[in-house]
């Protein structure tokens, strides 16, 4: 093989794009999707390449440094993206120590494995570590974006975790020279995400006729990127990026919540078959998120000057594949609520 790649948190949202995409693209490259399969993570995620020659699956916990050592030299790992994480805001303020344990730790464990096991040289190795548009804080109404210069300024235990994460990245590049890269990105959407998040959330709930719980007036901005584009951005950052850089990731796509939920309600209401405004009543105002951060955008001008990286898909496009990708894969939905997606590993793998 070419080159021996591990990537962290495969089995999730953004992870499984990425997977997907590096083992399709690349035959030559071997893909070792190291995941821990917390209720987050979904080989049914993954289900059209699992049997493809260069994919590999490893079930560890990255914060196990015993067994991050031992990938490591059993696969002869040369390059690392990382994405394993405990990602869900909400979830970070009831339990902000998992938090902490992580994506600080879990981060720290894999620096320092990639550091002991590159005992040849640095020459033609990369750790890659995908954080978040959140550690910049929050802006206001008034334009600014989010630069590679803003300053850090997390407000949640989930942005907090992933500051720290970051700090420690930058820490091994400049104090062992590990040849590391950073990319923030804004909010994703697509497939295959979890049903906690915004998106996916509300089109499941509009189908069964549920409340959409809004936070507080509904006016935080966000700026969206689909998940294809971003695994598009990591393949060229990963194969091209310069060392110790950090690159801003983002759709130039800025929505008020409220705004966009009308959106995917029509959306939703339309391939469904529904009139116009039929599930709008479901829109439910509802006590605001501890620490709510305002408006989120990026500047991404960096990535498509030096690298030439710029979003392929308008959001109405985007949006539009992507309501219609979960009405058409309700069993992917239904797997999750009712609890069957964490059986498919066991059934997968039991007697192997
Ligand atoms: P996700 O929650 O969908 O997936 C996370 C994956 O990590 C899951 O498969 C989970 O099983 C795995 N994991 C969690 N803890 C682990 C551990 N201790 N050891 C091994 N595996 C573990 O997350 P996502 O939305 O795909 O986000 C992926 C990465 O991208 C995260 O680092 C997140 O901070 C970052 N990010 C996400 C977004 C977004 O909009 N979703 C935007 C910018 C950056
Ligand atoms: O900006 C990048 C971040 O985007 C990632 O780092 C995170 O991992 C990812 O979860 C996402 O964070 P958000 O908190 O922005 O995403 P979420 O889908 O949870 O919420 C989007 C917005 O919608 C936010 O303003 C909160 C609001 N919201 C969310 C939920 C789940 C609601 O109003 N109601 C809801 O039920």
């Amino acid at each position: 093989m070419k080159r021996n790649i591990l990537i962290t948190g495969g089995a999730g949202f953004i992870g499984s794009h990425v997977v997907r995409l590096f083992v399709n693209k690349y035959p030559d490259y071997r893909i070792v999707n190291l995941d821990k399969l917390t209720y987050a993570g979904n080989l049914a995620n993954l289900k059209d390449i699992e049997n493809a020659p260069n994919y590999a699956f490893v079930h560890a916990d990255i914060c196990d440094f015993d067994a991050m050592l031992d990938v490591f030299k059993r696969y002869n790992i040369d390059g690392v993206i990382h994405l394993a994480a405990e990602s869900h805001v909400d979830r970070s303020i009831k339990d902000p120590f998992t938090f902490a344990r992580t994506n600080v730790m879990g981060t720290l464990s894999l620096l320092q494995a990639a550091r002991l096991c590159w005992t040849d040289g640095f020459e033609g190795k990369r750790f890659y570590h995908i954080s978040t548009d959140e550690v910049y804080g929050a802006l206001e109404f008034d334009g600014t974006l989010f630069t590679e210069t803003t300053k850090y300024d997390p407000h949640s235990p989930y942005s907090a975790s992933k500051a720290s994460s970051d700090h420690f990245v930058r820490a091994y590049h400049d104090t062992y020279g590990l040849p590391t890269i950073i990319t923030n990105c804004s909010n994703n959407y697509g497939p295959y995400q979890f049903p906690e998040k915004l998106i996916p959330l509300f089109i499941n709930n509009i189908r069964h006729g549920k409340p959409l719980p809004v936070y507080g007036k509904g006016e935080n901005v966000r700026d969206w990127l689909f998940v294809e584009d971003h695994a598009r951005a990591i393949d060229i950052i990963f194969h091209n990026g310069k060392i110790a850089e950090t690159y801003n990731i983002g759709g130039f796509n800025e929505w008020k919540n409220i705004d966009l939920i009308k959106v995917i309600i029509k959306t939703v209401d339309r391939l469904l078959g529904n009139p116009e405004g039929h599930s709008e009543h479901l829109i439910t105002y509802v006590t605001d998120r501890a620490g709510h951060d305002l408006r989120y955008a990026i500047d991404s001008r960096k990535l498509k000057n030096e690298l030439g990286w710029e979003p392929s898909l308008q959001f109405e496009e985007g949006i539009e594949r992507t309501v219609r990708w979960y009405l058409d894969n309700q069993q992917w939905m239904d797997n999750i609520t009712s609890g069957d997606y964490q059986r498919y590993y066991e059934e997968m793998y039991r007697g192997r």
